[in-house]
């Protein structure tokens, strides 16, 4: 009686082991079919979206937007609060203007952010609120972005003072660092010439 409850019990393992191992393999083989064929054809198209997300990291990151706002105020710090001293767009033209305080470089005993031609991003050119996919298209758009080529916007975005800026940023008005955008600069170049140069394809939702 026990060597036969015994029996039939290794058996019953053995069945299941079985069916576990098979069933496991053929999963594996499914996944495998599954997995490497689109990502052949579509690895240009990766490519692309992993690049413009690295892109994206950055501007979206409040060292860009900060300077490109939806409203007429522009942000400042981590926490993006609208600039202290009433600060507004209208300051860009009268006498109280950015550079009143805004310097050529960083000031770092004061803890004003300072670049040439410092200057809020004008009102076609508004990020702030914006998902990652609209920031792409009004960027890329020759009506908000300046009459701007994709080749244009490439060197903008990889060579311009005041987007280069946001990896010196400085220290604030208390001596803290601001933050880095989330991106190292060398990686952010590459991933901007890559997205530019596979066709600046903006990925649907
Ligand atoms: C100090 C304010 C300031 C900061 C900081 C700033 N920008 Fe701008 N940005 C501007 C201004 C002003 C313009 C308009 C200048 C022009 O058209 O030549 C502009 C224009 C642009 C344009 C061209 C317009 C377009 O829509 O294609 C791009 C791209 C851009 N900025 C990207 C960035 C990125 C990326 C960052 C952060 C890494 C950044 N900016 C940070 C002020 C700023
Ligand atoms: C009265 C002096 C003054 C004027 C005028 C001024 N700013 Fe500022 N701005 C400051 C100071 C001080 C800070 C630093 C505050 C801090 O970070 O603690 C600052 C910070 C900023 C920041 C924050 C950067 C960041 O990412 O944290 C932006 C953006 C900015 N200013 C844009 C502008 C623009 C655009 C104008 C003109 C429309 C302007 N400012 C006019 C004094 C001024």
């Amino acid at each position: 009686m026990k060597k036969t409850l015994f029996l039939t019990i290794a058996i019953g393992i053995m069945l299941t082991s079985i069916s576990w191992v098979t069933a496991r393999y053929s999963a594996e083989e499914l996944s495998i079919e599954v997995m490497t064929e689109p990502k052949e054809v579509n690895s240009t198209q990766e490519e692309s979206e992993i690049a413009f997300n690295k892109m994206m990291d950055v501007l979206t990151h409040q060292r860009c937007i900060n300077c490109h706002p939806s409203d007429n105020v522009p942000k400042q710090g981590e926490d993006r609060h609208p600039h202290r001293f009433g600060i507004t767009r209208v300051n860009s033209m009268n006498a109280t203007n950015c550079n009143t305080c805004h310097q050529a470089s960083n000031n770092d005993y004061s803890g004003v952010p300072g670049a040439p031609e410092w200057s809020l991003a004008p009102e076609k050119m508004r990020w702030e609120g914006l998902s990652r996919i609209e920031i792409a298209q009004s960027m890329m758009n020759p009506e908000n972005n300046g009459n701007r080529t994709p080749e244009d916007v490439m060197h903008h975005l990889t060579e311009h003072e005041l987007v280069l800026w946001a990896w010196e940023p400085g220290v604030d008005a208390e001596g803290n660092p601001r933050e880095l955008p989330p991106v190292p600069v060398d990686e952010y170049i590459e991933a901007v010439k890559t997205w530019i140069e596979l066709g600046a394809v903006i990925p649907t939702e």
